[in-house]
């Protein structure tokens, strides 16, 4: 049994967040946040909207992208750094708001490389034969767990979601067919990307430093390892499917940062025009942000049915991933 991607649903909140509204309030500039991230702009959510609120518009354009009932889906799983509570997950709540009825729901928690976690782990529950039709979707609003007083982070982060339909399939050449996944994660670099407090290690009291229960990231360092990791990734899983880099027609990798995807390109020998760049519009929406650049790419015309579809990311664990698919025949919403 394979498993294939038949619809695809994105979400973005209506605040848009520009580096000149950032500027009037951090010690930044609109230059630095371009020349060193390429972002220009991102999306916040209002206050009092939560990351499944994101993540139920998004899975219910992915249905109808892919012309389904919300009784065809049998499993939700949800990549998600931002949930809703810290208990319970938020798949369930997403699974109930979206009418699926009493399927399998659960989170994934592998920061920004959840959204392929996630992926993986429907291709894999298809290909076993547990489930038939699995909703995938990545949903952030890292918004609500960023320092309003940290320039390093609070200018990277936008909120939004992307979800994808997987169904099982018996046609190995079906356009959209996932040929493989690659995950992997090292944890002894878990303090580069991390929340401090709000966990048992150091569960919150009164006591808590304010800075303890945001969002810290270590960029330099982060950097360097997003980019080997990415392209290990991805190198290992094509030597497992049999894809030549230039074969690529499209990479997209996890939008953290314009100047990664460029050095991932040129680390892969992948020309840098097949390269998707989606970050300068969205930031890095961490879960989101590789379902909401395939939506994008799709959208401007630059995907063609059966076209070759590497993607890699990375993220806090620090964990990375890497899948492969051809570009079905869907129309995103
Ligand atoms: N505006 C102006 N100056 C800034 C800002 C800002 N918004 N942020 C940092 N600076 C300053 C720093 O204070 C520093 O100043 P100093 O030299 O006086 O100390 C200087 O700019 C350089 O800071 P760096 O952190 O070294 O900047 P760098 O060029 O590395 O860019 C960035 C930072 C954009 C975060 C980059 O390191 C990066 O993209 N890292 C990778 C992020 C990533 O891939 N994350 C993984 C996925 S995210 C996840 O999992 C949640």
């Amino acid at each position: 049994m394979h498993s294939a991607m038949i619809g695809l649903g994105t979400c973005l909140p209506s605040r848009l967040v520009t580096n000149a509204e950032l500027a009037e309030g951090l010690d930044t500039s609109d230059e630095w946040i371009v020349s060193r991230t390429g972002i220009r702009s991102r999306y916040w959510v209002e206050p009092g909207t939560a990351t499944s609120d994101l993540a139920v518009e998004a899975g219910l354009r992915a249905l109808k992208s892919a012309g389904l009932a919300p009784e065809d889906i049998d499993v939700v799983a949800l990549a998600t750094t931002t949930p809703d509570h810290p208990c319970p997950a938020t798949a369930p709540d997403v699974a109930s708001r979206l009418g699926l009825g009493p399927v399998a729901a659960y989170d994934i928690a592998a920061v920004c490389s959840g959204f392929l976690y996630a992926l993986a782990m429907g291709h894999a529950q298809i290909v076993a034969g547990q489930a038939r039709t699995v909703l995938v979707i990545g949903a952030d609003a890292y918004s609500t767990i960023l320092n309003p007083d940290d320039r390093a982070t609070r200018v990277i982060f936008g909120d939004g979601a992307g979800a994808v339909v997987l169904t099982a399939s018996d046609v190995p050449g079906r356009p959209g067919t996932v040929l493989g996944a690659h995950l992997g994660s090292d944890g002894a670099h878990k303090d580069l990307i991390r929340i401090p407090a709000g966990g048992s290690r150091q569960p919150v009291t009164a006591d808590t430093a304010s800075a303890d229960r945001y969002f810290v990231m270590e960029g330099t360092k982060v950097f360097r390892q997003a980019v080997r990791h990415m392209s290990e990734s991805a190198t290992t899983l094509l030597g497992r499917i049999g894809w030549q880099t230039g074969e690529i027609d499209h990479l997209v990798g996890h939008q953290a940062n314009a100047r990664i995807l460029g050095a991932l390109a040129g680390h892969l020998d992948i020309p840098v025009e097949r390269a998707v760049v989606d970050i300068d519009r969205v930031g890095n929406t961490s879960a989101a942000s590789i379902p909401l650049a395939l939506a994008h790419a799709a959208g401007q015309g630059r995907f063609t049915r059966g076209d070759r579809v590497l993607m890699t990311a990375f993220g806090g664990g620090l964990t990375w991933a890497s899948a492969a698919i051809t570009w079905p025949d869907i129309t995103p919403l």
